[in-house]
């Protein structure tokens, strides 16, 4: 048996021959980059997260860097966030010189935890940036509780969430402006890189589509100094179809979650925790285990992939040995990297599949 994290071909298989005619159109459109489906594809990705625009660019590492240059942010500027994400969130406040200041995460939702962003906060602090991961929104009224009467941003890294949800509010709408990944395992993915930004403020969506231009403000006119980060016509036409069955993969993998959350209980894991007033669109189901390496081989050899999201805290990581961080330093994000297994959920893996993981778990630990 084969259990896969991600299967693109099956994920496509339905989808295909619009995909097809979707591509073929663009082609013989002759508009390649930022045309007529960028524009539709940016409404209708604002539409989700409940804000008035889009701003599509090359990948959710460039909306979060495209967000932070919108901010104006850039050297002896601090920017706090989780070490406990995907490489993207730290490396776009280092990349414009801005100082990441790292927050350890709450254990069971694995977000930034609240209580320690005050401490974080200085005269220098630019942004927080939480991150939404595996799905599950971070405590956002915390964090804004912190941040007080400071003006401070928040800029979320919602490249795990899309289509998750807040107390009601969709992810996307809870801070000044949010990151969006289109990477193609993404619960919304295209078939190459693309991102996008979304945010409600006029004057922020101003900036962000012209850095993503070279910073133009006219044609051959230059306010600043921008990226090339445009989003182009097929990857918006391939988005487009794909968004029309998001909501249901959605469903699908919370679906799985609750499987998995009845049938794995019992055993030696410890399962991951949604708050009551959150939806997750469940991007990973992410499982804290005793003995993972040894489970992790286990299930392999029995055709189950799963996945370790992230066996590396980011200040531990080599090129980030600059900002000073020892270990211990952040013990909670450490820990998770040596416990996280990811079991999968994606829409395509079938009841059945499901129940040959929960077995083979159970007969792991012999529960
Ligand atoms: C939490 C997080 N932030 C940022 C990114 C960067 O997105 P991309 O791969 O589209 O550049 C990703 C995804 O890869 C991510 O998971």
């Amino acid at each position: 048996m084969n259990v896969a994290l991600v299967d693109l071909h099956r994920q496509h298989a339905e989808l295909l021959e619009r995909m097809h005619t979707a591509i073929r159109e663009v082609l013989e459109s002759g508009a390649f980059i930022l045309g007529p489906r960028v524009r539709e594809l940016e409404e209708r990705i604002a539409a989700v997260c409940g804000v008035s625009h889009g701003v599509g660019c090359a990948s959710g590492s460039d909306a979060l860097l495209l967000a932070l240059l919108a901010l104006d942010i850039g050297p002896g500027d601090e920017v706090v966030t989780t070490p406990f994400s995907f490489f993207a969130t730290v490396s776009a406040i280092t990349r414009i010189g801005a100082k990441p200041v790292l927050v350890d995460i709450d254990p069971a939702t694995y977000a930034l935890d609240p209580k320690l962003v005050e401490k974080a906060i200085t005269e220098r602090t630019r942004a927080v940036m939480p991150v939404h991961l595996f799905g599950v929104p971070a405590d956002v009224d915390a964090i804004e509780a912190a941040i007080g009467s400071r003006d401070i941003p928040i800029i979320e890294d919602a490249a795990q969430a899309l289509g998750s949800s807040y107390k009601g509010r969709a992810v996307g709408s809870l801070g000044r402006a949010a990151a969006i990944s289109f990477y193609p395992t993404k619960n919304l993915g295209a078939i190459g890189d693309a991102g996008m930004i979304v945010t409600d403020d006029d004057a922020f969506a101003a900036r962000a589509r012209q850095l993503r231009v070279h910073g133009e403000s006219e044609r051959y006119r230059h306010e600043r100094v921008g990226l090339n980060s445009r989003l182009d016509e097929v990857q918006a036409a391939a988005l487009l179809v794909k968004l029309t069955a998001m909501d249901d993969w959605n469903a699908v993998r919370r679906e799985h979650a609750a499987y998995f959350d009845d049938a794995l209980r019992g055993t030696p894991l410890e399962l991951p925790v949604v708050p009551d007033d959150c939806v997750s669109i469940v991007h990973h189901y992410v499982v804290r285990a005793p003995r993972r390496d040894e489970l992790r081989a286990y299930l392999a050899e029995r055709g189950i992939a799963t996945g370790i999201y992230y066996p590396i805290p980011l200040h531990r990581q080599p090129c980030f040995e600059f900002l000073g961080y020892r270990e211990g330093d952040l013990p909670e994000a450490e820990r998770a990297s040596l416990e996280v297994l990811a079991l999968p959920v994606i829409p395509e893996v079938t009841e059945e599949q499901l129940a040959e993981v929960a077995e083979a778990i159970r007969a792991f630990y012999g529960a």
